[in-house]
């Protein structure tokens, strides 16, 4: 057997062990294939950059790198895509299949028998129609999807890998910001710009430091909900009679009708707006405005990478995800991502690990729900704070040289 893993999407702090659970999974199919006497031999290629890297024939062979326990270990606690990534829309096959052809001859060339792409809504596209395609010409060759997403969006899944550790990254940064910003006896303003394009989960997710007895953000701002500067700007002039520090949370996705002005206008290959600046837009309204002191922070990409403040429970979630997908495509199923059921009561938390079609994920977005957001639309209920909450737990310690972290790089 030989398996194919990719990486493809924005980058996270768990993506990578995800990667290690597939590597992991390709092992325990060889021992086991040798414990029922078979000589069969598994291997496991990385490819870099996606599907346009396949596209390319850029494959490396994976034993050679990460037999060693260690390499492994420290590859699962690694930021960002190992393996590089993409963002890279297949064409429709009824339109043009050349590409299709293509990727069919590369996997034939490599003899590969699953490929599993590691990825969000866009990548389970890449996942719903080359596993489409590739049954309907005869071939046997496996498609799965391993979730992943720091916008916690995909349909299908209770939760995905990534979102933990990006949610204890802005818990912990969102404390500081807290304490910086009430140092000062003067009346003061911080809008913290928040990633998640579609879907205001990490914006949310906010509403978790209540639990800590933090009153702050005053204010928490979704794409879910209805957006006006004027309402915006009544919300902080109110927080200011009772607050000297108004702290608000704004999802980089909130689009109020005049975004033309602060964004690029430029997108990514999938079409998608690169999104960026309501922070610093609105910053500069009250500035004129209410005339305040006003600071605005965004959080950019260091929220997707953060393995310093990583979620023990989200990279175990993610390097099991990569093992159920090793096990899935040896049972046989092609077009498939693996998901996360949650079975839990008010004291435990636990999850089942299954299957969901691919084509159902796919350029799909699950929102943020109505009934866990104010009447006002401007802050989260108490009532999400029992979901976020068990995606954080537990710590990962970076390894440390020279004072600094050691990543694993291919
Ligand atoms: O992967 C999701 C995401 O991090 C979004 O939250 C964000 O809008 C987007 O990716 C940024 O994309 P890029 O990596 O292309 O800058």
């Amino acid at each position: 057997m030989r398996f194919a893993v990719a990486q493809s999407g924005g980058p996270t702090a768990a993506i990578n062990a995800s990667l290690a659970g597939v590597y992991e999974a390709a092992m325990d199919i060889q021992r086991k294939l040798r414990s029922e006497g078979s000589s069969e031999k598994v291997e496991i290629f990385g490819v870099l950059h996606g599907v346009q890297g396949l596209l390319d024939g850029k494959l490396i062979n994976l034993e050679e790198r990460l037999s060693d326990p260690q390499k492994l270990a420290l590859l699962k606690k690694t930021p960002a895509s190992a393996l590089g990534s993409c963002r890279f829309r297949l064409p429709p096959p009824e339109q043009d299949d050349s590409m299709y052809h293509k990727l069919l001859d590369v996997l034939n060339a490599h003899r590969i028998d699953a490929l599993f792409y590691i990825g969000g809504n866009d990548s389970m596209d890449t996942v719903a129609k080359l596993s489409t395609w590739l049954t309907a010409h005869g071939s046997k060759i496996r498609i799965i999807g391993v979730p992943k997403t720091i916008d916690n969006d995909l349909v299908g899944t209770d939760h995905t890998p990534g979102f933990g550790s990006a949610v204890k990254y802005l818990m912990t940064t969102m404390q500081e910001i807290l304490r910086d910003c009430s140092v000062y006896q003067v009346q003061s303003v911080t809008v913290v710009e928040i990633m998640g394009r579609d879907a205001g989960w990490l914006t949310a997710s906010t509403c978790l430091l209540r639990r800590n007895g933090e009153t702050a953000p005053h204010y928490i701002y979704l794409p879910e909900s209805d957006f006006t500067v004027a309402g915006f700007l009544a919300d902080v002039r109110e927080g200011l009679k009772t607050h000297r520090s108004v702290v608000c949370a704004v999802s980089e996705g909130v689009t109020p009708p005049d975004a033309a002005l602060f964004r690029s206008g430029v997108n990514d290959e999938f079409g998608h707006a690169y999104l960026s600046g309501i922070g610093k837009y609105l910053e500069k309204q009250i500035a004129a405005e209410i005339g305040c002191k006003v600071r605005s922070v965004e959080l950019n990409i260091m929220q997707r990478c953060s393995a310093h403040i990583a979620s023990y429970t989200d990279l175990l979630e993610a390097e099991r995800c990569g093992i159920h997908a090793g096990w899935l495509a040896y049972s046989g199923a092609s077009g498939v991502m693996v998901n996360m059921q949650r079975n839990s009561d008010a004291y435990t938390y636990e999850i089942t690990y299954g299957e969901f079609p691919a084509s159902q994920t796919a350029n799909q977005i699950r929102k943020f729900p109505a009934e866990w957001i104010s009447p006002e639309g401007n802050q989260v209920t108490d009532d999400a704070i029992g979901y976020f909450l068990p995606l954080i737990q537990g710590e990962v310690y970076p390894d440390m040289h020279n004072g600094m972290p050691v990543h694993f790089l291919f």
